[in-house]
């Protein structure tokens, strides 16, 4: 008897056309994070305003993030939006608008692997006081989610010892070793 196989879908080459004020576009949310979210809790893509709802206060939880301008800010805001849609950072909000969480999906493109797509995941950060509430799962989650809704064949992340059973819980399993030149 004939099987009939269907080919593989090419991979899509962009990340949908994000709003004016959005990093990238909102269909990229996963619909199964949003709805798992603490009640009141909302997830979005990083908008320009966003300076002021307290995402540079959120990554203080990381490290070190300096005393930026908002000018600064939106410079930087905009280079990531033209890098043709390499950049991925989400947003989780309470009820009272203020960002408590945030993690950064970078999307490198490849000539290996015919042309393949690599996921990067970076600046994973959930305030101090909302830790614990598996926030940081949920944006684990969702950065998986528009990885593989872009193409992306893997998805890899650097992180410290500590946080190892962090992302073990999130599905990620320790490969390789990571190597560092500071400049
Ligand atoms: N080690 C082991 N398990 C952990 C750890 C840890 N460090 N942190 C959380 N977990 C477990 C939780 O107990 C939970 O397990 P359960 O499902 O059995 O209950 C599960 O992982 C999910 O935990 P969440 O509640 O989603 O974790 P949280 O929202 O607190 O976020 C995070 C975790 C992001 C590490 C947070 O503690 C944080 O912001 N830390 C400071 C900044 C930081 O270190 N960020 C990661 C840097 S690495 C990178 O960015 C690629």
């Amino acid at each position: 008897m004939a099987t009939i196989t269907t080919p593989p879908a090419p991979p899509p080459t962009t990340n949908g056309t994000p709003t004016p004020d959005t990093l990238f576009s909102p269909t990229l949310i996963s619909p199964t994070v949003l709805a798992a979210l603490p009640e009141g809790y909302t997830m979005r893509p990083l908008q320009r305003s966003d300076f002021h709802h307290g995402f540079l206060d959120v990554l203080r939880v990381l490290t070190v993030v300096g005393e930026v301008t908002q000018e600064e800010f939106d410079e930087r805001f905009d280079q990531m939006k033209a890098g043709a849609g390499g950049y991925h950072i989400l947003v989780i909000l309470d009820g009272e608008d203020k960002i408590v969480g945030t993690g950064a999906l970078i999307v490198e493109r490849k000539f290996i692997h015919h042309l393949g797509l690599v996921g990067h995941i970076e600046d994973i950060a959930v305030a101090k006081d909302q830790q614990g509430k598996k926030l940081g799962l949920r944006i684990i989650q969702a950065l998986d989610y528009v990885a593989e809704k872009v193409g992306c064949y893997k998805t890899i992340l650097d992180c410290s010892e500590a946080n190892e059973g962090f992302y073990v819980k999130c599905g990620f399993k320790r490969a390789g070793l990571e190597m560092a030149h500071y400049y």
